[in-house]
Protein backbone atom coordinates (compact mmCIF):
# COMPACT_ATOMS: atom_id res chain seq x y z
CA UNK A 1 0.00 0.00 0.00
CA UNK A 2 1.52 3.33 -1.00
CA UNK A 3 1.69 5.16 2.19
CA UNK A 4 3.09 8.32 1.02
CA UNK A 5 3.21 11.65 3.35
CA UNK A 6 2.31 15.20 3.40
CA UNK A 7 4.44 18.23 4.47
CA UNK A 8 2.16 20.87 5.73
CA UNK A 9 4.19 24.47 6.36
CA UNK A 10 1.89 26.00 8.90
CA UNK A 11 1.53 29.72 9.86
CA UNK A 12 -0.05 30.85 6.18
CA UNK A 13 -3.59 32.23 6.54
CA UNK A 14 -5.33 31.09 3.89
CA UNK A 15 -6.74 33.28 1.14
CA UNK A 16 -8.84 31.92 -1.99
CA UNK A 17 -11.18 29.84 -3.55
CA UNK A 18 -11.96 26.07 -4.63
CA UNK A 19 -14.28 24.12 -6.30
CA UNK A 20 -16.04 21.10 -4.10
CA UNK A 21 -15.71 17.64 -5.59
CA UNK A 22 -18.32 15.39 -5.86
CA UNK A 23 -19.58 13.45 -3.19
CA UNK A 24 -17.98 10.21 -2.14
CA UNK A 25 -21.25 9.00 -0.12
CA UNK A 26 -23.61 9.77 -2.79
CA UNK A 27 -21.62 8.16 -5.90
CA UNK A 28 -21.25 5.10 -3.97
CA UNK A 29 -24.75 3.86 -3.50
CA UNK A 30 -25.55 5.38 -6.82
CA UNK A 31 -22.58 3.70 -8.82
CA UNK A 32 -24.39 0.35 -7.24
CA UNK A 33 -27.51 1.61 -8.34
CA UNK A 34 -26.27 1.22 -11.42
CA UNK A 35 -26.75 -2.45 -11.37
CA UNK A 36 -30.55 -2.25 -11.60
CA UNK A 37 -30.27 -0.80 -14.99
CA UNK A 38 -30.03 -3.43 -17.72
CA UNK A 39 -28.19 -0.76 -20.37
CA UNK A 40 -25.74 2.23 -19.68
CA UNK A 41 -25.50 4.67 -17.06
CA UNK A 42 -23.53 7.87 -17.24
CA UNK A 43 -22.24 9.84 -14.45
CA UNK A 44 -20.80 13.32 -14.12
CA UNK A 45 -19.15 14.70 -11.40
CA UNK A 46 -17.84 11.53 -9.81
CA UNK A 47 -15.37 12.18 -7.35
CA UNK A 48 -11.76 10.57 -8.86
CA UNK A 49 -10.76 8.94 -4.86
CA UNK A 50 -9.66 5.30 -4.36
CA UNK A 51 -13.01 4.24 -2.85
CA UNK A 52 -14.88 4.58 -6.31
CA UNK A 53 -12.13 3.05 -7.87
CA UNK A 54 -12.75 -0.39 -5.60
CA UNK A 55 -16.39 0.15 -6.41
CA UNK A 56 -15.66 0.10 -10.38
CA UNK A 57 -13.48 -3.23 -9.97
CA UNK A 58 -16.52 -4.34 -8.02
CA UNK A 59 -18.76 -3.54 -10.63
CA UNK A 60 -16.39 -5.44 -12.89
CA UNK A 61 -15.87 -8.38 -11.19
CA UNK A 62 -19.83 -9.36 -12.09
CA UNK A 63 -19.65 -8.06 -15.42
CA UNK A 64 -20.02 -4.43 -15.60
CA UNK A 65 -18.03 -2.82 -18.57
CA UNK A 66 -17.14 0.49 -17.04
CA UNK A 67 -15.20 3.46 -19.07
CA UNK A 68 -13.59 6.64 -17.39
CA UNK A 69 -12.46 9.80 -18.39
CA UNK A 70 -11.83 12.40 -15.37
CA UNK A 71 -15.05 12.83 -13.40
CA UNK A 72 -17.15 11.33 -16.27
CA UNK A 73 -18.35 7.40 -15.36
CA UNK A 74 -20.10 5.27 -18.19
CA UNK A 75 -21.37 2.04 -16.56
CA UNK A 76 -22.43 -0.61 -18.76
CA UNK A 77 -25.00 -2.94 -16.81
CA UNK A 78 -25.93 -5.05 -19.60
CA UNK A 79 -24.80 -8.05 -19.03
CA UNK A 80 -23.85 -9.06 -14.78
CA UNK A 81 -22.84 -12.29 -14.78
CA UNK A 82 -21.72 -13.21 -11.40
CA UNK A 83 -23.07 -12.84 -7.57
CA UNK A 84 -20.36 -12.52 -5.95
CA UNK A 85 -16.69 -10.00 -5.25
CA UNK A 86 -13.17 -10.77 -5.13
CA UNK A 87 -12.64 -10.76 -1.27
CA UNK A 88 -9.60 -8.54 -2.10
CA UNK A 89 -11.35 -5.32 -2.80
CA UNK A 90 -15.08 -6.10 -0.80
CA UNK A 91 -13.19 -6.48 2.61
CA UNK A 92 -11.49 -3.14 2.12
CA UNK A 93 -14.39 -1.37 2.58
CA UNK A 94 -17.58 -0.58 4.45
CA UNK A 95 -19.24 1.11 1.09
CA UNK A 96 -19.07 -2.52 -0.79
CA UNK A 97 -22.12 -3.43 1.43
CA UNK A 98 -24.79 -1.23 -0.46
CA UNK A 99 -23.82 -3.98 -3.42
CA UNK A 100 -26.11 -6.67 -1.27
CA UNK A 101 -29.37 -4.68 -2.15
CA UNK A 102 -28.24 -3.55 -5.27
CA UNK A 103 -27.12 -7.36 -6.65
CA UNK A 104 -29.93 -8.81 -4.94
CA UNK A 105 -32.14 -6.66 -6.41
CA UNK A 106 -30.72 -7.68 -9.99
CA UNK A 107 -29.59 -11.12 -9.78
CA UNK A 108 -32.11 -12.40 -6.68
CA UNK A 109 -28.83 -13.62 -4.84
CA UNK A 110 -25.61 -13.05 -3.62
CA UNK A 111 -22.42 -14.23 -1.62
CA UNK A 112 -20.35 -11.14 -0.21
CA UNK A 113 -17.52 -11.26 2.47
CA UNK A 114 -17.80 -8.95 5.38
CA UNK A 115 -17.02 -5.34 4.48
CA UNK A 116 -14.10 -3.59 5.68
CA UNK A 117 -13.52 0.11 5.71
CA UNK A 118 -12.26 3.04 8.47
CA UNK A 119 -10.58 1.35 11.66
CA UNK A 120 -13.92 3.49 13.54
CA UNK A 121 -15.54 0.94 15.20
CA UNK A 122 -16.27 -3.12 13.97
CA UNK A 123 -19.06 -1.52 11.73
CA UNK A 124 -21.13 -5.00 11.52
CA UNK A 125 -23.91 -5.25 9.70
CA UNK A 126 -26.83 -6.62 11.65
CA UNK A 127 -29.12 -3.68 10.60
CA UNK A 128 -28.60 -4.53 6.89
CA UNK A 129 -29.78 -7.83 7.39
CA UNK A 130 -32.68 -7.35 9.39
CA UNK A 131 -34.34 -4.63 7.04
CA UNK A 132 -33.40 -7.23 4.05
CA UNK A 133 -34.78 -10.08 5.79
CA UNK A 134 -37.84 -7.56 6.74
CA UNK A 135 -38.45 -7.39 2.76
CA UNK A 136 -37.91 -11.35 2.47
CA UNK A 137 -34.44 -12.03 1.74
CA UNK A 138 -33.09 -15.42 2.97
CA UNK A 139 -29.52 -15.36 4.69
CA UNK A 140 -27.23 -18.11 5.48
CA UNK A 141 -23.28 -17.98 6.68
CA UNK A 142 -20.68 -19.98 5.13
CA UNK A 143 -17.30 -19.61 5.92
CA UNK A 144 -16.95 -15.94 6.65
CA UNK A 145 -19.19 -14.78 3.72
CA UNK A 146 -22.88 -14.26 3.55
CA UNK A 147 -25.07 -15.89 1.35
CA UNK A 148 -28.17 -14.10 0.72
CA UNK A 149 -31.32 -14.85 -1.73
CA UNK A 150 -34.29 -12.78 -2.48
CA UNK A 151 -37.04 -14.80 -1.01
CA UNK A 152 -41.23 -14.42 -2.27
CA UNK A 153 -41.80 -11.21 -2.61
CA UNK A 154 -45.22 -9.58 -1.51
CA UNK A 155 -46.18 -5.80 -0.14
CA UNK A 156 -44.75 -5.25 3.07
CA UNK A 157 -44.52 -2.29 5.93
CA UNK A 158 -40.78 -3.10 7.16
CA UNK A 159 -38.95 -0.80 10.11
CA UNK A 160 -35.60 -0.32 10.49
CA UNK A 161 -33.75 -0.61 14.03
CA UNK A 162 -31.73 2.28 13.46
CA UNK A 163 -31.51 5.17 11.08
CA UNK A 164 -28.85 3.81 9.35
CA UNK A 165 -27.17 5.11 5.71
CA UNK A 166 -26.09 2.11 4.68
CA UNK A 167 -28.80 -0.29 5.48
CA UNK A 168 -31.37 2.66 4.22
CA UNK A 169 -29.80 2.42 0.66
CA UNK A 170 -29.61 -1.04 0.51
CA UNK A 171 -33.31 -1.49 1.72
CA UNK A 172 -34.05 1.13 -0.92
CA UNK A 173 -31.95 -0.92 -3.59
CA UNK A 174 -33.67 -4.13 -2.88
CA UNK A 175 -36.91 -2.48 -3.57
CA UNK A 176 -37.04 -0.16 -6.12
CA UNK A 177 -36.77 -2.79 -8.97
CA UNK A 178 -38.54 -5.32 -7.16
CA UNK A 179 -42.01 -5.22 -8.55
CA UNK A 180 -43.13 -5.12 -5.14
CA UNK A 181 -44.25 -2.16 -2.47
CA UNK A 182 -42.74 -1.15 0.45
CA UNK A 183 -42.84 1.27 3.20
CA UNK A 184 -39.59 1.37 4.91
CA UNK A 185 -39.99 3.48 8.69
CA UNK A 186 -37.16 4.26 10.73
CA UNK A 187 -34.85 5.56 7.59
CA UNK A 188 -31.73 7.60 7.55
CA UNK A 189 -32.59 11.11 5.98
CA UNK A 190 -28.92 12.22 4.79
CA UNK A 191 -28.85 14.01 1.60
CA UNK A 192 -27.01 11.03 0.24
CA UNK A 193 -30.55 8.86 0.43
CA UNK A 194 -31.95 11.91 -1.05
CA UNK A 195 -29.75 11.71 -3.73
CA UNK A 196 -29.93 7.85 -4.24
CA UNK A 197 -33.66 8.11 -4.66
CA UNK A 198 -33.53 11.22 -7.17
CA UNK A 199 -31.19 8.92 -9.21
CA UNK A 200 -33.21 5.78 -9.55
CA UNK A 201 -36.95 8.41 -9.99
CA UNK A 202 -34.90 9.94 -12.85
CA UNK A 203 -34.49 6.29 -14.17
CA UNK A 204 -37.82 5.02 -13.98
CA UNK A 205 -38.04 3.96 -10.01
CA UNK A 206 -41.41 5.46 -7.87
CA UNK A 207 -39.77 6.05 -4.92
CA UNK A 208 -41.32 8.98 -2.17
CA UNK A 209 -40.24 10.22 1.04
CA UNK A 210 -36.90 10.70 0.45
CA UNK A 211 -34.74 12.82 3.05
CA UNK A 212 -37.73 11.69 5.81
CA UNK A 213 -38.28 9.03 7.89
CA UNK A 214 -40.33 6.86 5.95
CA UNK A 215 -39.60 6.46 2.44
CA UNK A 216 -42.49 4.30 0.28
CA UNK A 217 -41.36 2.51 -2.64
CA UNK A 218 -43.69 0.98 -5.17
CA UNK A 219 -40.84 -1.30 -7.30
CA UNK A 220 -40.71 -1.59 -10.91
CA UNK A 221 -39.56 -3.94 -13.27
CA UNK A 222 -37.54 -2.12 -15.63
CA UNK A 223 -35.46 0.96 -14.95
CA UNK A 224 -33.89 3.18 -17.85
CA UNK A 225 -30.84 4.57 -19.11
CA UNK A 226 -29.49 7.80 -17.78
CA UNK A 227 -26.76 10.37 -17.51
CA UNK A 228 -26.92 11.83 -13.86
CA UNK A 229 -24.66 14.55 -12.21
CA UNK A 230 -23.24 13.62 -8.54
CA UNK A 231 -23.96 16.21 -5.67
CA UNK A 232 -20.90 18.32 -4.42
CA UNK A 233 -19.01 16.49 -1.21
CA UNK A 234 -20.87 18.53 1.92
CA UNK A 235 -17.81 16.86 4.22
CA UNK A 236 -15.43 17.89 1.77
CA UNK A 237 -17.10 21.49 1.64
CA UNK A 238 -17.16 21.40 6.13
CA UNK A 239 -13.01 20.74 5.89
CA UNK A 240 -12.06 23.49 3.41
CA UNK A 241 -14.76 25.88 5.56
CA UNK A 242 -12.65 24.77 8.72
CA UNK A 243 -9.21 25.38 6.95
CA UNK A 244 -10.61 28.99 6.88
CA UNK A 245 -11.26 29.10 10.46
CA UNK A 246 -8.24 27.52 11.53
CA UNK A 247 -6.03 29.97 10.09
CA UNK A 248 -8.39 32.71 10.57
CA UNK A 249 -8.48 33.22 6.78
CA UNK A 250 -10.79 34.06 4.01
CA UNK A 251 -12.26 31.06 1.82
CA UNK A 252 -14.48 30.75 -1.02
CA UNK A 253 -16.08 27.63 -1.71
CA UNK A 254 -17.40 27.01 -5.16
CA UNK A 255 -20.49 24.42 -6.39
CA UNK A 256 -20.84 23.63 -2.61
CA UNK A 257 -24.15 21.96 -1.18
CA UNK A 258 -25.05 24.61 0.93
CA UNK A 259 -28.37 23.61 1.73
CA UNK A 260 -26.96 20.65 3.34
CA UNK A 261 -24.70 22.41 5.64
CA UNK A 262 -26.66 23.81 8.10
CA UNK A 263 -25.53 22.15 11.16
CA UNK A 264 -22.43 22.81 10.30
CA UNK A 265 -22.60 26.44 9.43
CA UNK A 266 -25.21 26.76 12.83
CA UNK A 267 -21.24 25.67 15.01
CA UNK A 268 -19.05 27.46 12.64
CA UNK A 269 -21.07 30.70 13.38
CA UNK A 270 -20.52 29.94 17.17
CA UNK A 271 -17.36 29.91 16.54
CA UNK A 272 -17.28 33.47 15.79
CA UNK A 273 -17.00 32.47 11.59
CA UNK A 274 -18.63 35.23 9.49
CA UNK A 275 -20.56 33.06 6.66
CA UNK A 276 -22.32 34.49 3.57
CA UNK A 277 -24.18 31.59 2.22
CA UNK A 278 -25.73 31.33 -1.41
CA UNK A 279 -27.45 28.69 -3.13
CA UNK A 280 -24.28 27.19 -4.38
CA UNK A 281 -21.48 29.27 -3.06
CA UNK A 282 -20.86 30.20 0.34
CA UNK A 283 -17.70 32.32 1.65
CA UNK A 284 -16.15 32.00 5.26
CA UNK A 285 -14.29 35.03 6.84
CA UNK A 286 -12.39 32.71 9.64
CA UNK A 287 -10.67 36.12 11.55
CA UNK A 288 -12.62 35.97 14.60
CA UNK A 289 -13.62 32.23 14.60
CA UNK A 290 -11.52 31.62 18.00
CA UNK A 291 -14.45 31.14 20.45
CA UNK A 292 -15.10 27.23 22.04
CA UNK A 293 -18.32 25.73 22.24
CA UNK A 294 -19.65 24.28 24.54
CA UNK A 295 -21.40 21.46 23.63
CA UNK A 296 -21.50 19.67 20.58
CA UNK A 297 -23.36 16.03 19.89
CA UNK A 298 -22.88 14.18 16.91
CA UNK A 299 -26.05 12.89 15.40
CA UNK A 300 -27.99 11.27 12.67
CA UNK A 301 -29.26 13.81 9.54
CA UNK A 302 -30.10 16.71 10.03
CA UNK A 303 -28.35 16.85 13.32
CA UNK A 304 -24.30 17.67 13.40
CA UNK A 305 -22.66 14.69 11.34
CA UNK A 306 -20.06 12.83 12.75
CA UNK A 307 -17.55 12.80 10.01
CA UNK A 308 -17.04 16.51 10.39
CA UNK A 309 -16.10 15.69 14.39
CA UNK A 310 -12.19 15.02 14.14
CA UNK A 311 -11.89 18.02 12.34
CA UNK A 312 -14.06 20.53 14.68
CA UNK A 313 -12.08 19.04 17.44
CA UNK A 314 -8.77 20.05 15.44
CA UNK A 315 -10.18 23.45 15.06
CA UNK A 316 -11.43 23.67 18.80
CA UNK A 317 -7.99 22.33 20.06
CA UNK A 318 -6.58 26.28 19.63
CA UNK A 319 -9.96 28.34 20.20
CA UNK A 320 -10.89 30.68 23.61
CA UNK A 321 -11.70 27.45 26.30
CA UNK A 322 -12.91 23.99 27.11
CA UNK A 323 -15.50 22.39 24.30
CA UNK A 324 -17.41 19.19 24.59
CA UNK A 325 -17.97 16.88 21.57
CA UNK A 326 -20.10 13.62 22.16
CA UNK A 327 -19.54 11.13 19.42
CA UNK A 328 -23.05 9.31 20.02
CA UNK A 329 -22.40 7.56 15.84
CA UNK A 330 -19.23 5.08 15.96
CA UNK A 331 -17.66 3.78 19.06
CA UNK A 332 -14.52 4.24 18.23
CA UNK A 333 -13.96 7.63 16.56
CA UNK A 334 -11.25 9.67 18.96
CA UNK A 335 -8.55 7.67 16.87
CA UNK A 336 -7.12 11.07 16.22
CA UNK A 337 -6.94 12.19 19.66
CA UNK A 338 -3.54 11.15 20.55
CA UNK A 339 -1.97 12.23 16.67
CA UNK A 340 -3.12 16.04 17.97
CA UNK A 341 -2.09 15.70 21.49
CA UNK A 342 1.57 15.00 19.62
CA UNK A 343 1.12 18.61 18.21
CA UNK A 344 0.32 19.66 21.86
CA UNK A 345 -3.43 20.07 21.75
CA UNK A 346 -4.97 19.58 25.18
CA UNK A 347 -8.07 16.94 24.86
CA UNK A 348 -9.47 14.57 27.48
CA UNK A 349 -11.44 11.54 26.38
CA UNK A 350 -13.95 9.91 28.92
CA UNK A 351 -16.09 7.24 27.26
CA UNK A 352 -18.01 8.73 24.06
CA UNK A 353 -16.71 12.46 25.21
CA UNK A 354 -13.90 14.28 24.68
CA UNK A 355 -13.49 17.75 26.12
CA UNK A 356 -10.72 19.95 24.12
CA UNK A 357 -9.23 22.93 25.81
CA UNK A 358 -7.72 26.13 23.22
CA UNK A 359 -3.63 26.25 23.41
CA UNK A 360 -2.19 29.18 21.89
CA UNK A 361 -0.66 27.64 19.25
CA UNK A 362 0.17 23.87 18.01
CA UNK A 363 3.11 22.56 17.31
CA UNK A 364 4.59 21.12 13.92
CA UNK A 365 5.65 17.41 14.68
CA UNK A 366 5.20 14.02 12.44
CA UNK A 367 1.58 12.56 12.82
CA UNK A 368 0.02 9.63 11.28
CA UNK A 369 -3.74 9.38 9.77
CA UNK A 370 -5.24 6.04 10.82
CA UNK A 371 -8.48 6.65 9.26
CA UNK A 372 -10.29 9.26 6.28
CA UNK A 373 -11.47 12.47 8.78
CA UNK A 374 -8.65 11.81 10.94
CA UNK A 375 -6.05 12.15 8.30
CA UNK A 376 -7.55 15.48 7.11
CA UNK A 377 -7.88 16.30 10.73
CA UNK A 378 -4.18 16.54 10.91
CA UNK A 379 -3.95 18.35 7.71
CA UNK A 380 -6.25 21.45 9.27
CA UNK A 381 -4.23 21.26 12.30
CA UNK A 382 -0.81 21.42 10.79
CA UNK A 383 -2.24 24.12 8.68
CA UNK A 384 -2.27 26.04 12.03
CA UNK A 385 0.82 24.71 13.70
CA UNK A 386 3.91 26.25 14.74
CA UNK A 387 6.56 24.94 11.98
CA UNK A 388 6.29 21.70 9.71
CA UNK A 389 4.06 18.78 9.74
CA UNK A 390 3.80 15.58 8.08
CA UNK A 391 1.35 13.32 8.03
CA UNK A 392 1.68 10.26 7.28
CA UNK A 393 -0.36 7.66 5.39
CA UNK A 394 -1.90 10.15 3.21
CA UNK A 395 -3.63 6.58 1.54
CA UNK A 396 -6.46 7.05 3.96
CA UNK A 397 -7.10 10.57 3.16
CA UNK A 398 -7.34 9.86 -0.66
CA UNK A 399 -10.33 7.81 -0.13
CA UNK A 400 -12.44 10.47 -0.05
CA UNK A 401 -10.46 13.67 -1.35
CA UNK A 402 -9.87 13.84 -4.87
CA UNK A 403 -6.59 15.81 -4.02
CA UNK A 404 -6.41 17.69 -0.97
CA UNK A 405 -3.16 19.49 -1.78
CA UNK A 406 -4.47 21.16 -4.92
CA UNK A 407 -7.18 21.96 -3.33
CA UNK A 408 -5.90 23.53 0.33
CA UNK A 409 -2.84 25.19 -2.39
CA UNK A 410 -5.59 26.72 -4.08
CA UNK A 411 -7.04 28.34 -0.63
CA UNK A 412 -2.71 29.76 -0.31
CA UNK A 413 -1.69 27.15 1.89
CA UNK A 414 2.00 25.54 1.52
CA UNK A 415 1.61 21.94 1.53
CA UNK A 416 3.25 19.44 -0.53
CA UNK A 417 2.89 15.74 -0.98
CA UNK A 418 6.41 13.88 -0.29
C1 LIG B 1 -22.19 6.14 6.13
O1 LIG B 1 -21.60 4.99 6.73
C2 LIG B 1 -21.04 6.95 5.59
N1 LIG B 1 -20.33 6.15 4.59
C3 LIG B 1 -20.10 7.34 6.72
O2 LIG B 1 -19.10 8.17 6.16
C4 LIG B 1 -20.89 8.15 7.75
O3 LIG B 1 -20.03 8.45 8.84
C5 LIG B 1 -22.08 7.32 8.25
O4 LIG B 1 -22.89 6.93 7.11
C6 LIG B 1 -22.95 8.10 9.22
O5 LIG B 1 -23.39 9.27 8.63
C7 LIG B 1 -20.83 6.06 3.34
O6 LIG B 1 -21.88 6.58 3.03
C8 LIG B 1 -20.03 5.25 2.35
P1 LIG B 1 -24.36 3.85 9.37
P2 LIG B 1 -22.53 3.74 7.20
O7 LIG B 1 -24.84 2.54 8.86
O8 LIG B 1 -23.66 3.57 6.25
C9 LIG B 1 -23.61 1.14 13.27
C10 LIG B 1 -16.91 8.88 5.72
O9 LIG B 1 -16.04 9.36 6.45
N2 LIG B 1 -24.15 0.05 12.46
O10 LIG B 1 -25.31 5.00 9.41
O11 LIG B 1 -21.63 2.61 7.47
C11 LIG B 1 -22.30 1.66 12.73
O12 LIG B 1 -21.23 0.87 13.23
C12 LIG B 1 -17.73 7.69 6.19
O13 LIG B 1 -17.21 9.31 4.57
C13 LIG B 1 -24.47 -1.15 13.09
O14 LIG B 1 -24.29 -1.30 14.31
O15 LIG B 1 -23.07 4.32 8.59
C14 LIG B 1 -22.29 3.07 13.28
O16 LIG B 1 -21.88 3.01 14.63
C15 LIG B 1 -17.29 7.25 7.58
N3 LIG B 1 -24.98 -2.15 12.35
C16 LIG B 1 -23.76 3.49 13.20
O17 LIG B 1 -24.50 2.27 13.16
C17 LIG B 1 -25.21 -2.01 11.01
O18 LIG B 1 -25.71 -2.96 10.38
C18 LIG B 1 -24.11 4.33 11.96
O19 LIG B 1 -23.71 3.60 10.83
C19 LIG B 1 -24.87 -0.80 10.37
C20 LIG B 1 -24.35 0.23 11.13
Amino acid sequence: MDMSTIHVCGGNTLCGEVDIQGSKNAALPVMAASLLIKGKTVLKNCPVITDVEHMQKLLEAVGCMITKSGRTMEIDASDICATSFPTEHANVMRSSVVLIGALLGRMGEISICYPGGCVIGKRPIDFHLDILGQMGVEFSEENGCIAARAGKSENRKVMLPFPSVGATENAILYAAASGCAYQISGCAREPEIIELCEFLNRSGARIAGAGTSVITIIGVKKLSEICYRIMPDRIVAGTYLLAGVMTRGLVVLNQAPCDYLSGVFEVLGEMGADLAIAKDWVCLNGENANRSVRYIKTEVYPGFPTDMQSMFMAALSISQGCSILEETIFENRFQVVDELKKMGADIHVIGRRAMVCGVKKLRGTVVEAKELRGGAALLLAGLSADGDTYIKNDVFIRRGYENIVRDLKLLGAKIEEE
